[in-house]
């Protein structure tokens, strides 16, 4: 099997914890490294601070967290959406207080983090939600907070796993986040060598709002809405998930939703409300 492709079940179904949860029932985890990968423990070794809150969304195997609790890091939170997992790893780390394991969905999930570590879930997510990954990490972020790890800088012909290239990133994140470092990764294990990112991004103090969008169908028409918002004085950038369902904007100043409903009201058919 190819070591990138997960899908034991029909891939046309819902990416949703029935599906992730078969993929650990059946021992189908093609993406488990069996270890952290070496662009993410290269980089924990830059941490001085030990006492950071951390979290780790879509943590599967969770190997980042067995680094960081070797390194002595205190305040280590994974989460995942596989009940099956979830257990497995409250078994493994049983009685280690520098560590809380949730069972939940990341998109669901409130708190106040200091650094996220990205490892293969941005990539899990229906590229449907990579406007609404942008909405959350920003959210889930504390002031300066970090966000950082690897992305895959190449496209698949089985999804899950769904690539992407560095200037797609940069569009998507722009103006939420600033980058420090977004660069082909230098020690990739053999299997990902030249094709994943290592990307550090800082949360910016800005307003970052999704919205729920209604009444496009063709991308003709969403760059014509996204070309207004991003028209507005204090709009850094605006974007429309694939499936023109959410908007996402950035912008110095939270846009009064109903300057946003003028701005559509050209047509009937479009309704955005705040999400
Ligand atoms: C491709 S796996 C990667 C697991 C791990 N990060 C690794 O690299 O081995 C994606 C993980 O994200 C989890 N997941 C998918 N959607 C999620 C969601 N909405 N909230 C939390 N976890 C989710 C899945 O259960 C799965 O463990």
């Amino acid at each position: 099997m190819n070591k990138e492709q997960c899908c034991v079940v029909s891939c046309e179904k819902p990416l949703d914890q029935e599906y992730w949860d078969a993929q650990y029932k059946a021992q189908a985890t093609g993406w488990d490294l069996g270890e952290i990968a070496p662009p993410i423990k290269s980089y924990i070794d830059t941490l001085t601070n030990k006492d950071i809150a951390i979290l780790i969304p879509g943590c599967g195997n969770s190997y980042e967290a067995d680094y960081l609790l070797e390194k002595g890091f205190t305040n280590i939170n994974v989460i995942d959406i596989a009940p099956t997992l979830v257990e497995n790893l409250k078994q493994k780390f049983a009685a280690n207080s520098n560590i809380k394991i949730i069972l939940g969905d990341f998109f669901e999930h409130q708190g106040s983090y200091d650094l996220i570590i990205e490892q293969t879930f941005f990539c899990a997510l229906p590229p449907t939600m990579r406007q609404k990954y942008v909405w959350k990490m920003h959210q889930l972020l504390a002031e300066n907070g970090i966000l950082a790890g690897l992305l895959f800088n190449r496209t698949f012909e089985v999804s899950p796993p769904f690539g992407g290239s560095k200037e797609e990133y940069e569009n998507l994140f722009n103006g939420a986040f600033d980058f420090l470092k977004i660069d082909v990764a230098q020690n990739s294990i053999a299997p990902r060598a030249n094709s994943e990112l290592f990307f550090e991004f800082k949360k910016n103090a800005i307003e970052v709002h999704l919205y729920e969008f209604e009444g496009i169908t063709c991308s003709g028409c969403m760059n014509t809405v996204t070309t207004k918002f991003e028209a507005l004085n204090d709009v850094l950038n605006a974007s429309m998930s694939t499936d023109f369902s959410e908007v996402l904007i950035v912008s110095e100043k939270e846009i009064p939703l109903k300057e946003l409903q003028t701005i559509v009201s050209y047509d009937e058919k479009y309704k955005i409300k705040k999400i």
